[in-house]
């Protein structure tokens, strides 16, 4: 087990009614808020109303900046760093999912950031300094609540980054305000929170009881709540156990004495969103079995802990190790297509014409050399081609 920081200064008020925290989280920074927003599902949902009003009540002066895209753009970054500037913003107020926190956690380090606003998303560097942010989550996935990371597009260059920016000082996660979120997104960000968890648990660190405990628990919570909250939209207890999982399987926890990994399938999916514009879960669901039997077969050295997943995540048992492990990854690709999301590139009109240029973006700079099965551009055409 290897050495670890636990360093999460986020506070997370979780649960029905969790809202009535906000007037209170927002106080201590300063009068003037930046309200940040997606394409106006808080508008649909009623949130937005509740948020204006109780900003009202507390006297803050409030200004907007909407839309914030899936894949957040760097132009929505730099429209809101100038708002910020031109009214002395004191504080973010994010509400909605991964992609509106993630632009905002951008924003609120861009207006200190000397220089070009992509010179910041391009460059390696850890927390920066940046305005005080406060989210209200409103889609389990990312994590983005309760990490200090954010990942930014650029459409122009095709380039897809995550960096970190900033932590949330108070995220208030209240799972009512996820009823609304369609099957389709509820699919892609289950997939989303246990591919966390894959990336930190394909480690070759294998005696972090701990991490190797809080993962397997995680992902058999998202296999059990994600179909019921697909049945049923308005199940608390669903949503409850999904928003929680999501919070704390990007957290760095689940990896806690763990060798860091690169995260391969992020890698890889990233690269799927920047050229394609894709859903980042949908992405990392199609990628994650075939990535899975591409390793297994390349290094058998891997068979041990494929054969633990099968055992304690997918509830399987048998005498032959290979065969056991590719079960394994067979229940979880079923998994996945039984939530009824696309489970092939093409079906999202991805053909080969990029693999070549996306899997040595992928493989840049290194990150991937301590994945559990160390990854060439090669193997990443190859796993992008089982794909299609
Ligand atoms: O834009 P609105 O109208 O709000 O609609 C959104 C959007 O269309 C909708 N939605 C959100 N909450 C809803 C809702 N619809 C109905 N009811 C609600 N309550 O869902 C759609 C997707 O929203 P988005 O925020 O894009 O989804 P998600 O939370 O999955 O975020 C994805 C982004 O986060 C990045 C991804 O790469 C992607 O850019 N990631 C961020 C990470 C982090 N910060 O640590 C880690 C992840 O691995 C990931 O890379
Ligand atoms: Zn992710």
């Amino acid at each position: 087990m290897l050495n670890y920081v636990h360093d999460i200064p986020t506070k997370v008020f979780f649960g029905h009614g969790a809202i009535s925290s906000l007037k209170d989280a927002l106080r201590p920074y300063g009068k003037n808020v930046l309200l940040t927003y997606g394409g106006g599902s808080i508008k649909k949902i009623g949130l937005y109303d509740t948020v204006i009003g109780i900003l009202k009540d507390g006297g803050f002066n409030v200004t907007e900046l909407s839309g914030i895209e899936p894949n957040p753009r760097i132009e929505s970054v730099e429209a809101g760093v100038c708002l910020c500037k031109e009214n002395g913003v004191d504080v973010i107020l994010a509400v909605g999912g991964g992609s509106t926190i993630d632009c905002s956690k951008a924003i609120a380090a861009g207006v200190y950031y000397e220089g070009d606003l992509w010179g910041m998303v391009e460059n390696r560097h850890g927390v920066l300094k940046a305005l005080p942010l406060v989210d209200i989550l409103t889609l389990s996935a990312t994590g983005s609540e309760f990490d200090g990371g954010g990942v930014i597009t650029n459409l122009k260059t095709k380039q897809k980054l995550g960096n970190m920016y900033t932590y949330p000082a108070v995220s208030i996660c209240d799972p009512e305000y996820t009823f609304s979120v369609s099957a389709y997104q509820t699919a892609a960000g289950s997939a989303d929170i246990m591919s966390h968890i894959f990336e930190g648990y394909f480690s070759r660190t294998m005696d972090s009881d701990l991490a190797d405990g809080i993962a397997e628990t995680i992902l058999k919570s998202v296999m059990k709540n994600c179909p019921v909250a697909i049945k049923e939209p308005r199940n608390y207890v669903a949503r409850a156990n999904l928003m929680a999982n999501s919070s704390v399987a990007c957290s760095g926890i689940p990896e806690y004495g763990k060798q860091g990994t690169g995260w391969p399938c992020h890698a890889m999916e990233h690269e799927l969103s920047a050229f394609y514009d894709i859903t980042h879960g949908v992405g990392l669901a199609i990628l994650t079995p075939r990535w899975m039997r591409h390793i297994l077969k390349k290094d058998a050295t891997s068979l041990p802990r494929f054969v633990r997943f099968a055992k304690n995540v997918m509830g399987l048992d048998g005498n032959d190790d290979m065969q056991l492990a590719l079960q394994g990854i067979d229940a979880l690709e079923a998994y996945f297509r039984s939530t009824g999301i696309p489970m092939t590139l093409t079906e999202l009109g991805i053909g080969t014409e990029n693999f070549e240029i996306m899997a040595n973006h992928a493989n840049a700079g290194g990150y991937l050399k301590n994945a559990f099965v160390d990854l060439t551009d090669e193997d990443i055409v190859e796993i992008y081609r089982s794909c299609l």
